[in-house]
């Protein structure tokens, strides 16, 4: 009788045994099988950031705005080239008191006007100038200089922490001494190299403004 009981025992001591070790098993089987389901939300928010790069580009692109003043139509011509190649909005100067048609009228009239020192008004103004980090500043020479509607527009905005890339037409002078006065006028600018056109050249801009702004590497 004691051996069948001490059977029975080890028999029912056996039996706890192997149900306990089947319960270890399902425990680490959990773990493991809750693996994958853990790793979806983590691909999931691996997706996240992929958001975040393609919203940059807009964020980092340098913002431009094409200034310009022209009485005859060549520096505008040359402005239009280069909102076209950029995208870049566009405000044109022009003057509160129109100036005359006549050639040599305004010959006399931009000679006075230096000599004077004269700050002419200008027509309207330009909207939100923090968005802009570049602005293209276009204007034809006058008697050696820029117009003085453009120390109008350099005394009106303050262009400090952006890029000023100046463009002018002329009829042979170029620039004169303008770019060192933009210097003055806007010392916490950076004055980038300028475009210098002929007045015959400003007609068909095209290909020497494709070179300027690849040179300059500004473009949106
Ligand atoms: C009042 C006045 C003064 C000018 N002075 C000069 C000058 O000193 N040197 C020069 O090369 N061209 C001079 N020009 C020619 C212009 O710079 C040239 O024709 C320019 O392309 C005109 O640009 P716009 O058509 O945008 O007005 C002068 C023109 C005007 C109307």
């Amino acid at each position: 009788m004691k051996k069948v009981m001490t059977l029975m025992i080890t028999l029912a001591l056996l039996f706890t045994m192997a149900a306990c070790s089947n319960q270890n098993a399902s425990q680490s089987e959990d773990p493991s099988s809750s693996a994958p389901q853990s790793s979806e939300p983590t691909s999931e928010s691996s997706q996240a950031p992929f958001e975040t790069p393609s919203s940059e580009p807009e964020d980092s692109a340098a913002k431009a705005l094409v200034v310009y003043f022209s009485w005859s139509g060549n520096t505008e011509s040359v402005a239009n080239e280069i909102v076209a190649q950029t995208g870049a909005d566009v405000f044109e100067i022009t003057p509160a008191t129109p100036y005359t048609d006549d050639y040599d009228a305004l010959l006399d009239i931009a000679q006075e006007e230096k000599q004077n020192d004269a700050r002419p008004a200008i027509s309207g103004s330009i909207e939100n100038l923090d968005q802009y980090d570049v602005v293209y500043v276009g204007f034809p020479n006058w008697w050696g200089d820029m117009p003085m509607i453009l120390y109008s527009f350099f005394d009106a905005y303050d262009l400090s922490g952006k890029t000023v890339a100046p463009f002018v037409t002329s009829g042979g002078s170029g620039f004169s001494g303008s770019i060192n006065t933009m210097k003055t006028l806007e010392p916490d600018a950076t004055i980038a190299d300028g475009l210098s056109l002929g007045s015959s050249q400003a007609a068909n801009p095209g290909s020497a403004v494709t070179e300027w702004l690849s040179g300059l590497g500004l473009s949106e």
